[in-house]
């Protein structure tokens, strides 16, 4: 399956109740594996977890830290970029090259990378001195 259908997929499942926004997140590892995530909202606001944070997490608590590709998709105007923390986030477990797909649930796509998304990423080099 296509990851952006993955991505489709595992929105359904989104706890959107607050922003009645659901997004979904799909990570293809290096080795090939597939890891979703949701949405998840809370009624104490800024407790809420980004569908692509899940995504990452399923993949480190299975045991893989290389992000090879993503999806995200929601029922947006627009493909949806992802927010800036997740962009942070991508960058941690994945190269600049890395492709990420925006996807609107009425068939647009957009794909950038990792670099594009979040250029000048602060990154471990950056604490490193001599
Ligand atoms: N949201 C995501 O899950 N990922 C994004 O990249 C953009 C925003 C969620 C957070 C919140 O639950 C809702 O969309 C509205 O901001």
């Amino acid at each position: 399956m296509d990851l952006t259908e993955h991505a489709a997929q595992v929105r359904n499942n989104a706890y959107a109740p607050y922003s009645n926004f659901k997004v979904g997140a799909a990570i293809r590892s290096a080795s090939g594996a597939v890891f979703v995530g949701c949405n998840v909202e809370n009624v104490a606001y800024p407790e809420g977890t980004c569908a692509e944070a899940g995504a990452i997490a399923a993949m480190v608590a299975a045991g893989e830290t290389e992000i090879a590709e993503v999806a995200v998709i929601a029922d947006s105007p627009t493909p949806v970029p992802p927010c800036g923390g997740c962009r942070q986030k991508l960058a941690e477990f994945g190269r600049g090259d890395v492709k990420v797909t925006l996807a609107t649930t009425d068939g647009q796509r957009l794909t950038m990378e990792i670099s594009a998304l979040l250029p000048g990423a602060f990154g471990a080099e950056h604490m490193e001195k001599d």
